[in-house]
């Protein structure tokens, strides 16, 4: 029987899991093409599905080229770069990886809540360096322990966040387009309140136009001199020249971000800044979730070639 033609845009991450990809079906590898429009030109009608990942652009003129395209098969959990009117008008189905990775996202906010609560960067240079002995006791932080805790976005990673949060004795509040009916936590309908409220405000809203620089100077001023923000969910949803600011004059306290606009070079203005932990977009970056979410996309494109329901439809 023959293999069905797969579009590579981006493979998945695990290569035990492209192994078997590449076992079961016939991949055209765009990703290694030279010339890719022509690549494209040349196979993409022979496609009904594609594989790519988050950080990889799928626009008009792709979707252009692939005439029979029925699904898209993302490896994230983030789409933002995909024209997804485009895939709605013409029917296309996606899918994606968050069921598999919001554990390791919860725990990668908790611990740059902690970590930027009691300076761990800064003391781990303070040790380091050898300044301890010649400056004496690191100056004393602040407890977590009573602490408003707002959570922006709050789907499964969001709630996640809430269920670990709570046994650090903070009080947990949300804000998100409308209420969750099973949570127990407080909820702000609107952000600039929960910031005013929050003395730690984590992130983790979907990227795109919609959360396009949501969190802005008037956001950070509210969260104060000494608010912490965690930004956990796109470089894009961060006003980062007025994280700058808001650093420097100190109407913020600290930033703590695993995201950037520039990724991989972000603004150095802002990386060199002394109140910010940062991290390598890689909250979700650990074995066991990135073969989970390559084990994905290969179940969704069985279940696809099965005629049976997608395992983690997005629409
Ligand atoms: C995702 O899956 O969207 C994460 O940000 C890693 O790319």
């Amino acid at each position: 029987m023959t293999q069905p033609d797969i579009l590579v845009f981006y493979p998945v991450y695990d290569e035990g899991v492209m192994h078997k990809i590449d076992q079961r079906y016939h991949l055209l590898r765009l990703d290694r093409a030279q010339d890719k429009t022509a690549f494209l030109a040349e196979h993409g009608s022979k496609c009904q599905t594609l594989i790519i990942n988050g950080h990889t652009e799928l626009n008009q003129a792709h979707l252009d080229s692939m005439p029979n395209l029925k699904l898209v098969v993302c490896s994230s959990a983030g789409y933002e770069l995909m024209d997804t009117t485009a895939l709605r008008n013409r029917n296309i189905q996606l899918t994606n990886t968050a069921a598999a990775l919001f554990d390791d996202v919860a725990d990668m906010a908790i611990l740059m809540v902690l970590a930027s609560m009691r300076n761990l960067v800064r003391g781990h240079d303070y040790v380091a360096s050898q300044i301890w002995a010649e400056k004496g006791m690191f100056p004393l932080q602040s407890s977590l322990k009573g602490k408003h805790l707002g959570i922006v976005g709050f789907g499964k990673i969001g709630q996640a966040i809430a269920k670990r949060a709570s046994v650090f004795g903070l009080n947990i509040a949300y804000h998100s387009r409308s209420k969750n009916p099973t949570s127990e936590h407080h909820y702000f309908s609107d952000l600039a309140d929960i910031s005013l409220w929050a003395d730690i405000l984590v992130v983790v809203v979907p990227g795109g136009h919609e959360t396009e620089n949501l969190i802005n100077q008037d956001i950070m001023e509210k969260l104060g001199s000494s608010g912490i923000l965690v930004n956990l969910s796109r470089g894009s949803v961060l006003d980062e020249t007025a994280l700058i600011t808001a650093l420097k004059t100190e109407k913020l306290g600290h930033a703590a971000l695993d995201v950037y606009k520039n990724e991989p070079s972000p603004n150095p203005e802002m990386i060199a800044l002394e109140r910010v932990t940062l991290y390598p977009h890689h909250a979700s970056g650990t074995l066991e979730t990135r073969a989970r979410m390559s084990e994905l996309v290969l179940e969704n494109l069985d279940a696809f070639y099965a005629g049976n329901p997608l395992i983690t439809p997005v629409f």
